[in-house]
């Protein structure tokens, strides 16, 4: 089955409310891009968005421009069913894998991903999510990314994931990122079950601009 198909499966046959990663307020993401970032004039990319309510709050807060990415369009149209008429027109949907999807050079200031590059367990996968990374944000534009820590669980919807401290992920994403922030995150899944996840906030600085 492909990763796509896969995906959609899991978003057509559950509740989103039951998915263990399902938050009603994406607290820690929102709180990251507020505090390094404005939002005027400001286009946000989530990668691997889902249903999740991080749009609803961008939009509230005044951002002016956001566009969701992920594998399974059922999820994309969950989400974009809440948004309100007059804020429509700022939403972009964009069904695919953020690995390959053909996205504007230097065209986001802020990529926010919560758990794509945790299931990315191939040196190869993870090697094209930097080089895409690179290419589509902004100089000086901001990544905030979320992933389970170490003592997190070893598979998510019943994939393995890659765990990660923030140590490593520094060390993965380079000199070009400078750390801002981090946050430890204990979640709380439908369940009850307690999930560690760590944020980082990165800011990028090129060291070249030759887009
Ligand atoms: C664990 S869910 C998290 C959803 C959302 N970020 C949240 O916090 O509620 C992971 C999401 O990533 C999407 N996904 C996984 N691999 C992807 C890829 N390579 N490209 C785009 N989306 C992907 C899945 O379809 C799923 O919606």
């Amino acid at each position: 089955m492909s990763d796509q198909a896969y995906w959609e499966g899991v978003y057509s046959r559950n509740a989103e409310t039951s998915l263990s990663w399902f938050q009603n307020s994406p607290d820690n993401s929102l709180a990251l891009i507020t505090k390094h970032s404005a939002l005027v004039n400001k286009h946000v990319l989530d990668v691997g968005a889902g249903t999740s309510r991080l749009i609803d709050k961008l939009l509230h807060a005044g951002v002016s421009s956001v566009s969701i990415l992920d594998l399974s369009e059922v999820a994309l149209k969950t989400a974009y069913s809440r948004i309100p008429p007059d804020n429509v027109d700022k939403v972009s949907l964009l069904h695919g894998n953020v690995l390959n999807y053909d996205l504007q050079p230097a065209s986001i200031d802020i990529w926010h991903d919560r758990a794509v590059f945790h299931f990315l367990t191939e040196h190869q996968q993870r090697q094209s999510y930097l080089e895409q990374l690179a290419r589509v944000l902004a100089p000086n534009g901001l990544f905030v990314i979320s992933t389970f820590a170490h003592d997190g669980p070893e598979r998510c919807s019943g994939l393995p994931v890659c765990r990660y401290s923030i140590e490593e992920l520094k060390t993965i994403f380079g000199e070009e990122f400078s750390l801002l922030e981090s946050i430890e995150e204990r979640h709380l899944t439908p369940t009850g079950r307690a999930q560690s996840f760590i944020y980082g906030c990165f800011k990028y600085t090129p060291a070249v601009i030759n887009k």
